[in-house]
């Protein structure tokens, strides 16, 4: 007879695996999964038991996209993602990440450039290695796993002083590369890049290819917010395939998604592609539920946007939830001018089609993510608060896009498995206990465009390596959270 630290009994077991559901006992004792079965009716006894008739217990959500760098060293809650059933945050996503970066480099200028800002300010930016990351996050844990993404916006930062607007040349690549590996010793998950953004729209194919050329000795991957997600959608696929093929790396297409009524259907051609290169190389994406995309105040994506909305502006606080358009009447300015005045600052844009982020949805293997991005003072994207529950409650119990196993394991299962993050993701024997218990029945997102940092319904309560972290709307004060990834596992 087994005694465990914990004991989830009666419970609709969904295993991360995409296997069908299942009524069973789960014994738990200090961080792992000890058993899976009939526990109770064979006289298991436990120190707690928790009663899970009439709800679901799903391996936590692996959340692979996010912008949390920061965050989980501020805020150790992590409250926008545990309060989800989120246990692991993957960081330094679309080319940005708070490491490596040399403090004092970019010394004169007043904030970092362009994508970088959506981390936080330069003094956020204190860590000129991944190791010095880890250390900090060692000395103030959060309550969820952290794996963390190269960023190359944040590299190129480290080495081109002069302007982004051009080629890296050798020697910057090769400090670039350098720096990538010793990240890779010290534990990263790969390289991410923004290409869309000001400090990567002008590093031509091939520098990605040299850079991603070092991830399949560590087993790294490649992640990629395109050139494009609009007109030229299907180029951008097409410039991630040639990158993935030639750099010999997994690779990951951040947020699929189509911009741009005139673009709308373009990923039926996007998708197409992507299924034929999977037949010789391994190509995986993730998107997030909402038809609104949200990111720094950028003209180049205000022409792709029906309805543009201020998330934050450092100098201009007052302004967030303002439609863009109506403060540059108010202004009787250029556009031009109204984002130099409000930036740093961040927006909303309306300008996708429901249909196809459905069909994007319903692509085998697509992975659920966040994309959400924390601000101190604003009013994010809801995405943020509202990713995983939405999936769960609206796309799957009421509109029936995919089975309620289908989207756990798009959520678990298969970003541990692409991510490499051992013994995670799924309910077995020997696995973390990260778990999730929450309530089919009610699981829903509740942070909306008007109320973004409100939690979600139906989550019980949720696990990080054995340890209740969240539970009753509210953070227990639980910090046992780890770095995870392939080396540091
Ligand atoms: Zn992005
Ligand atoms: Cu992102």
């Amino acid at each position: 007879m087994s005694a465990y630290d914990l004991l989830i009994t009666d419970t609709d077991v969904i295993d991360g695996t995409g296997g069908p559901i299942r009524r069973a006992d789960v014994g738990v004792s200090g961080d792992r999964v000890m058993a899976v079965g009939n526990l109770v009716a064979e006289g298991a006894m436990a120190k707690e038991t928790i009663d899970g008739s009439g709800l679901a217990l799903a391996p936590g959500f692996i959340d692979v996209h996010t912008h949390d760098d920061r965050l989980v060293l501020t805020q150790p809650s992590v409250a926008p993602k545990t309060s989800q059933g989120v246990t692991t945050v993957v960081t330094g996503n679309c080319g940005v990440s708070l490491a490596p970066f040399v403090p004092g480099s970019r010394a004169g200028e007043s904030d970092p450039p362009g994508p970088m800002a959506l981390l936080g300010s330069w003094a956020d930016y204190r860590f000129p290695t991944l190791a010095d990351y880890n250390a900090a996050l060692a000395d103030s844990p959060a309550a969820i796993n952290v794996a963390s993404l190269v960023g190359h916006s944040t590299l190129r930062a480290g080495v081109m002083m002069d302007t982004f607007d051009r080629a890296a040349t050798k020697a910057e690549i090769d400090a670039m590369a350098r720096m990538l590996e010793q990240s890779l010793k010290d534990g990263a998950v790969g390289l991410s890049t923004g290409l869309a953004y000001p400090t990567a729209i002008h590093a031509p194919t091939d520098e990605i290819v040299e850079l991603a050329a070092c991830l399949k000795d560590f087993g790294a991957l490649y992640t990629t917010h395109m050139r494009n997600e609009g007109p030229d959608l299907v180029e951008s696929v097409d410039e991630t395939i040639d990158i993935a093929r030639r750099s010999g790396a997994a690779t990951v297409i951040s947020h699929h998604k189509c911009v741009g009524r005139e673009n709308w259907g373009k990923s039926h051609d996007s998708l197409a592609h992507i299924k034929a290169a999977q037949k010789d190389i391994t190509l995986d994406y993730d998107l997030y539920p909402y038809t609104a995309t949200s990111t720094i105040l950028l003209k180049d994506f205000l022409s792709t946007s029906e309805k543009t909305v201020l998330t934050s502006s450092v100098p201009h606080p007052e302004l967030v939830g303002r439609e863009f358009d109506s403060v540059v009447a108010e202004w009787g300015c250029s556009v031009d001018e109204a984002i130099r005045r409000l930036s740093p600052a961040g927006a909303v844009y309306f300008r996708m089609d429901e249909a196809e982020v459905r069909r994007i949805m319903a692509f085998p293997g697509a992975m659920i993510a966040s994309d959400g991005l924390p601000i101190d003072e604003g009013r994010p994207h809801p995405r943020l608060w509202g990713t995983f529950p939405r999936v769960l409650g609206h796309y799957c119990r009421d509109e029936g896009v995919l089975t309620l196993e289908e989207a756990v394991h798009r959520m678990s299962g298969k970003p541990a498995s692409v991510f490499g993050l051992k013994d995670r993701g799924v309910i077995r024997e020997g696995a973390f206990a990260d778990l999730v218990l929450f309530n089919p029945k009610t699981v829903i997102d509740r942070a909306t465009f008007e109320a973004p940092e409100t939690p979600a319904g139906g989550i019980e309560r949720v696990y990080v390596n054995g340890a209740l972290v969240w539970h009753d709307l509210a953070w227990t004060g639980a910090r046992p959270g780890r770095r995870v990834g392939r080396a540091v596992a």
